[in-house]
């Protein structure tokens, strides 16, 4: 089924819950209905944006153009061997639905990624990851429709060039194609990964560590360190922690002891962007209509009416003071759209 809206409210579609307005808002239910969609151009008058829940949106202003939106649900076994099982999930499911099924079925692989707001489609896209985990790891395809062709394209997890928060959908690829399904690979003997963090402490609440109790332990830790969008519009971690190379680490490393850090391989280190933030002084601070969130300092907040350019403002001022203190460049996680 396909539903079409005029100058609709974005409100429930950008969990900064800015009040912003599309001129045409489009969903679509299947793969059919989507090639239907591209092959009108009158439908899809340029500029168009494909959107999941909104998790990673910035809107500066009203959206003079066209966004469409995935309904496309379903989560189906396409291959049920010994130790695995590869499951093929539509771009419109819910994707902490997708984690909460996977762990009911006892398939092990995604539980670190518990509560992560957004779509199955986004998960493909950004590369979503959390506690040691990336979308990566577990993607074994992509299926897609070109834009300009409505044609059906699946990619393999080699040719999504994933890295952290990378895809070619976000580089080369950007708004060609638009995810319809990922199949996913779920391992049915759980092999646990918990180096990440406080997951081993937090995991001592529990008599035994097992699927669920690894998924409780990370949606406790995310509910103490993230805002509820609900309470307060927020996007996650706002910025990228930065990957710099060793020497630098190094140096900074004399001048700031407690620098945490994770090692990418021999050149590269990535520097948490919440410590830098932190150390900058801006954790719990308030400017106008926005902020910085008082338990993760990666967090930026609508602290109530804000609009998108204030939010704009507050990253720029961070990231000034971030380059100035420790001479380190922070990029935005967050898509702007104007
Ligand atoms: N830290 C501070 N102060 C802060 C925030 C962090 O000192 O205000 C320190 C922490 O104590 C820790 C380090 O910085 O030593 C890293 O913090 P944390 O483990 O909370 O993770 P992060 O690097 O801030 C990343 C992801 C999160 C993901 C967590 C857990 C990015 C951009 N963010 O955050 O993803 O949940 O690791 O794996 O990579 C998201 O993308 O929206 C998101 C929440």
């Amino acid at each position: 089924m396909i539903t079409i809206e005029k100058q609709y409210s974005l409100l429930l579609h950008n969990t900064f819950r800015f009040n912003v307005k599309a001129d045409t808002f489009i969903e679509y239910s299947s793969t059919d209905d989507l090639k239907q969609i591209l092959s009108d151009k009158e439908l899809i008058s340029e500029p168009y944006l494909q959107i999941g829940s909104g998790s990673n949106l910035l809107f500066t202003s009203d959206y003079k153009g066209t966004i469409l939106h995935s309904r496309i649900h379903g989560i189906e076994i396409i291959e049920n061997a010994d130790d695995y099982v590869l499951v093929k999930v539509g771009a419109g499911v819910e994707w902490d639905e997708f984690v909460a099924h996977c762990v009911a079925q006892g398939w092990a692989g995604a539980e670190n990624l518990s509560l992560i707001p957004g779509e199955v489609g986004a998960s493909a896209v950004q590369n979503i990851g959390a506690y040691g985990v990336e979308a990566k790891d577990l993607i074994t395809q992509v299926d897609t429709l070109e834009i300009a062709t409505a044609k059906e394209r699946t990619f393999s997890n080699a040719e999504c060039n994933y890295s952290y928060r990378q895809s070619i959908f976000k580089s080369e690829l950007k708004n060609k194609f638009i995810v319809t399904y990922v199949t996913y690979k779920l391992n049915k003997h759980a092999v646990f990964n918990l180096e990440y963090g406080n997951i081993k402490a937090e995991l001592e609440k529990y008599p035994e560590i097992s699927l669920t109790t690894i998924r409780q332990a990370i949606i406790d830790i995310r509910n103490s360190k993230l805002p509820d969008p609900k309470i307060e519009g927020n996007a996650g971690s706002f910025f990228m922690n930065p990957i710099i190379p060793r020497s630098q680490f190094q140096e900074l490393q004399t001048q700031f002891p407690n620098i945490p850090h994770y090692d990418v391989d021999e050149d590269r280190v990535k520097v948490p962007a919440g410590w830098m933030i932190d150390k900058c002084g801006w954790k719990g601070k308030t400017v106008g209509h926005v902020g910085v969130h008082s338990q993760q300092a990666l967090v930026l907040v609508n602290r109530g009416g804000a609009t998108g350019d204030e939010i704009v403002n507050l990253s720029k001022e961070i990231q000034a003071s971030v380059k100035k203190l420790f001479n380190i460049e922070i990029h935005p996680e967050v898509n702007f759209i104007s």
